[in-house]
């Protein structure tokens, strides 16, 4: 099927205020937004490092890719877009010998994929079972919710939707799929609430039953975690001397991977903790700019209830190493 894009749902950008103050982008710096959506960020970047500065952008959506084009040509700095996914291209960018006076990643999906019916990414909307980022990618969601045997889709959606109820909804999309393919949104949906009895909603703190589940098969499809691990080393390779990596998380299964590797790299002594002196001599990489993560505002949340989620963490490099 055809993507239709709707762009009615502008995607409003998480904690801008709060990356631009902590990660601060200054005139003719060198920056790389990681995931450029509807760039929203990078606009407000492209401001800051004016004429002098260059703003690689990345996305694996043809969408943002439109969207990068309008930038283009409104904004005074230098820019480029990757339609890649972000870890290969920083990757790529690593072996270009590109300097990068900030990397920084707004992770997850943009109101624009949620809202594009078509893409299958929303429990709202019938639709058919998709939730590719990247439309040229084989795996979708129909082939998860259909190839997946039963275990697998139960560790699923136990690891990345901690979803209470993951072996009752995998038996019941095992029992439906026999009968026929689970081809929608829809489809999916009964199959999950009819595997919730109310008291499960209600225990685990309401909500839409499927909220979890669809999470956990986006996770999947576009394998979120794969390519984050593989991204913030690649990000942190490309950083000049002082300079930064921020990152905006919007579940702990992100967040918890971004606070680990910040906190690796801001560490000094790695000796064993019973050697009474250092033997190591082992320096920090990072300092860190957020000792905790930063929340949206009440204010924010208001204005923009997809934002309660958002973290945002952000540390420095200071080892200076071979850059
Ligand atoms: C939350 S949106 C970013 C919104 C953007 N900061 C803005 O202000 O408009 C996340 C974007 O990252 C892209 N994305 C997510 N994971 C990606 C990956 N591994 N590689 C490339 N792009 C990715 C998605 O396609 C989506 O457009």
């Amino acid at each position: 099927m055809a993507i239709l894009l709707d762009m009615t749902r502008e995607h409003v950008p998480v904690l801008a205020g709060e990356l631009i103050e902590l990660a601060d982008p200054a005139a003719g710096e060198n920056v790389v937004d990681c995931t450029f959506g509807a760039g929203g960020h990078a606009r407000l970047v492209a401001e800051r490092i004016g004429p002098g500065g260059t703003l690689v952008c990345i996305d694996r959506d043809p969408a943002a890719e439109e969207r990068f084009a309008e930038l283009a040509a409104e904004v005074a700095c230098e820019t480029r877009f990757l339609r890649m996914d972000y870890a290969d291209a920083l990757e790529l960018l690593g072996e270009e010998g590109f300097e990068a006076d900030l990397v920084y990643m707004d992770l997850g999906i943009s109101s624009m994929q949620v809202d594009t019916r078509e893409r299958g990414f929303s429990y709202s909307y019938d639709a058919p079972l998709d939730m590719r980022m990247d439309p040229t990618q084989e795996l979708d969601a129909r082939t998860i919710v259909n190839e997946y045997d039963q275990r697998q889709l139960s560790r699923l959606f136990r690891r990345y939707g901690e979803d209470p109820g993951a072996n009752a909804i995998a038996r019941e999309i095992c029992l439906r799929r026999r009968r026929s393919p689970i081809e929608t949104t829809s489809e999916l949906v009964d199959a999950i609430e009819a595997a919730t009895p109310a008291y499960v909603r209600r225990k685990f703190g309401g909500g839409h039953p499927a909220k979890r589940v669809f999470q956990a098969i986006r996770i999947a499809v576009n394998d979120e975690l794969g390519s984050l691990d593989r991204a913030l080393p690649a990000a942190w390779n490309v950083l000049r001397q002082d300079g930064r990596l921020a990152a905006i998380s919007f579940h702990s299964l992100e967040d918890r991977r971004v606070k680990r590797f910040l906190a690796e790299k801001a560490r000094g002594c790695i000796c064993p903790p019973d050697l009474p002196v250092c033997a190591c001599g082992h320096e920090p990489e990072a300092e860190l700019l957020t000792r905790r993560a930063v929340a949206p505002s009440p204010g924010e949340i208001a204005d923009n209830p997809r934002s309660k989620s958002g973290r945002l963490r952000v540390a420095r490099r200071i080892d200076g190493g071979d850059r």
